[in-house]
């Protein structure tokens, strides 16, 4: 297929005509994810507390859901010696890689972080506009597949908030059924990021892309209109359920330091 370069209107970097504050978003996107990032870097690193996991709650089955699954803490014989290994290293790439290749993201931090474009109808660092045709952007394309593995993501913390109402009892570790502030904490959680991925434009393409007519087929026409209801608040999923993982994580850490101690509800 032919492309060609669209001219950019040529008035020179950051140049713009707009009257309101245009670098307050990428600005505060900019803050939101070294925010983020710099918690989740603490909190990878820092899994150890005092000899016992900070990602578990003593008496619970609580789990962190950057933790998980919990696959090994300890590195593999094939791992390299040289290199790090924290107990996330292994899972880690499958929520890194469907944030980082999500179209909102896209948007955000090329704008947040490389100002290319610095935001809408500003100034470009260039002279045409190149779209995601070239490496290392035409690695974008592989989102569609990361949300496969979200989606298997999603499904795996709904079993840890099934397992999160579960506590330590007469008969043994996680026997007895009950329900404390966390288990509550992490059922919201895979709801929350159901409604960031069930928003994804890539999954709306998968269910209504192909179909010229879509009345045609009341299910499907359902289903993606449910899809599209979620995608028009995908960047509002987006950050909060980014944040909340965070504040589930900093939860279960804070209690199994005893900082915090769980409220059990029942
Ligand atoms: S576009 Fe954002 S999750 Fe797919």
């Amino acid at each position: 297929m032919s492309s060609i370069d669209v001219p950019l209107k040529n008035g020179g970097f950051g140049s713009n005509m707009r009257k309101d504050a245009w670098w307050l978003e990428p600005l505060l996107i900019f803050l939101g994810y070294m925010v983020f990032v710099a918690y989740a870097n603490y909190a990878i690193i820092n899994y150890n507390c005092g000899g016992r996991p900070c990602y578990e709650v003593p008496g619970t089955s609580y789990l962190s859901p950057m933790f998980s699954p919990l696959l090994t803490t300890n590195a593999p014989a094939w791992w390299p010696s040289f290199a790090p290994f924290f107990g996330t290293t292994l899972i880690l790439w499958v929520p890194l890689g469907f944030r980082f290749t999500c179209y909102y993201y896209r948007g955000a931090y090329y704008k947040g972080f490389w100002a290319d474009p610095p935001s809408c109808a500003v100034g470009e660092p260039r002279k045409t506009y190149w779209g995601e045709r070239k490496w290392p952007l035409l690695f974008q394309n592989v989102h569609r597949y990361f949300l496969y593995l979200g989606i298997v993501f999603i499904l795996i913390l709904a079993y840890d908030a099934w397992r999160g109402l579960w506590f330590d009892g007469p008969n043994g570790p996680g026997t007895q059924f009950g329900i404390g502030l966390g288990s509550i904490i992490l059922i919201l959680n895979p709801i929350l990021l159901g409604l960031y991925t069930f928003g994804c434009h890539s999954l709306r393409h998968l269910i209504g892309g192909r179909k010229d007519v879509l009345s045609d087929s009341p299910l499907r026409k359902s289903c993606y209109d449910c899809v599209s209801g979620l995608n028009q608040r995908h960047m509002l999923w987006a950050w909060i359920s980014m944040y909340y993982v965070g504040f589930v994580d900093l939860y279960i850490r804070l209690c199994a330091k005893g900082v915090w101690t769980d409220w059990r509800i029942l």
